[in-house]
Parts: structure tokens; C-alpha cells; sequence
């Protein structure tokens, strides 16, 4: 394939994902309290880039969250946003306990994903 058709895939392939991540907000928003809505913005500033598909064939570096990541236990995933684990970072020197908390609280309104 030539390079101009495999660019037209890839502007094709980011098409729904690029709709899906800026209506994705619009429509959860309403119902998320101030400090679910906190929790989204430092997911997204800090979070997001492991933990949703990347662009293109990029693969996913972290597991897709949800609700029930780690259980749905709560203080499992304060300790591990806090803390990390071999493959992913700590954020307990990047963020206070109260902007962790706003994290977990927005994880906790995404829907388990289907299987
Ligand atoms: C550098 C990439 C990276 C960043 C940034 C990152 N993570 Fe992770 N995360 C991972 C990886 C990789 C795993 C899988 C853990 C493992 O296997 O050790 C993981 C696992 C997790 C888990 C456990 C999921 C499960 O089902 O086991 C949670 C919860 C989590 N991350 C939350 C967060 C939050 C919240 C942030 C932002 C504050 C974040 N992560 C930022 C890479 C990242």
C-alpha cells in the first residue's frame, strides 16, 4: 500500500476515537459530582495515556479501569495509584491523598467494561 492510503487508515482509524473521547465527557459530565469531575481531569492529565487505547496499533500499556478494577475496592486502589507496582508509577508524591480520592471516586463511576 502506498504511504498515502496507509495515512488515510490511520486518520480513519483515530476518527472514532477522537469523537468517542471528546463526546464520551459531554455525556457523562452531568452526572458527575465535583469531585468525580476532579478525579477525571487529573485521570485524564495523568492517567489516560496507559490506561485507554493509544492511537493507532499501539498497545494498551495498562489494563482498561473501571469500577471494578482491583475488586472495586477502594483502598486497594489508593494504595496502588499511590504506590504503583513494578510497571506503573506512583503518584503519591505527585498528588495529595484528597486528589487520589477524587480519582478513585471518578474510577468508580465508569461501568465494568463487557467481557
Ligand atoms: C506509565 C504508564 C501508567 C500510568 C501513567 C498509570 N498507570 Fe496504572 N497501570 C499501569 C500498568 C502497566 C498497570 C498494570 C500493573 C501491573 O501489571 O503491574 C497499571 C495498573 C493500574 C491499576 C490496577 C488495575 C487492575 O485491574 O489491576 C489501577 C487501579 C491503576 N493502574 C490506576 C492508575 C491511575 C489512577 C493512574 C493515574 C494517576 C495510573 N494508573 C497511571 C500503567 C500506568
Amino acid at each position: 500500500m502506498k504511504r498515502l492510503e496507509w495515512m488515510a487508515l490511520a486518520l480513519l482509524a483515530l476518527g472514532p476515537q477522537v469523537v468517542s473521547v471528546s463526546a464520551q465527557p459531554a455525556a457523562t459530565q452531568a452526572s458527575l459530582n465535583d469531585k468525580e469531575l476532579t478525579g477525571m481531569r487529573l485521570f485524564n492529565q495523568s492517567c489516560r495515556v496507559c490506561h485507554t487505547k493509544p492511537q493507532l496499533s499501539s498497545p494498551l500499556y495498562g489494563p482498561a479501569l473501571s469500577r471494578q478494577s482491583l475488586g472495586g475496592q477502594d483502598d486497594v486502589m489508593r494504595e496502588v495509584i499511590s504506590n504503583g507496582t513494578p510497571r506503573m508509577p506512583g503518584f503519591k508524591h505527585h498528588f495529595q491523598p484528597q486528589q487520589i480520592d477524587a480519582i478513585v471516586a471518578y474510577l468508580k463511576t465508569i461501568p465494568a467494561p463487557s467481557p
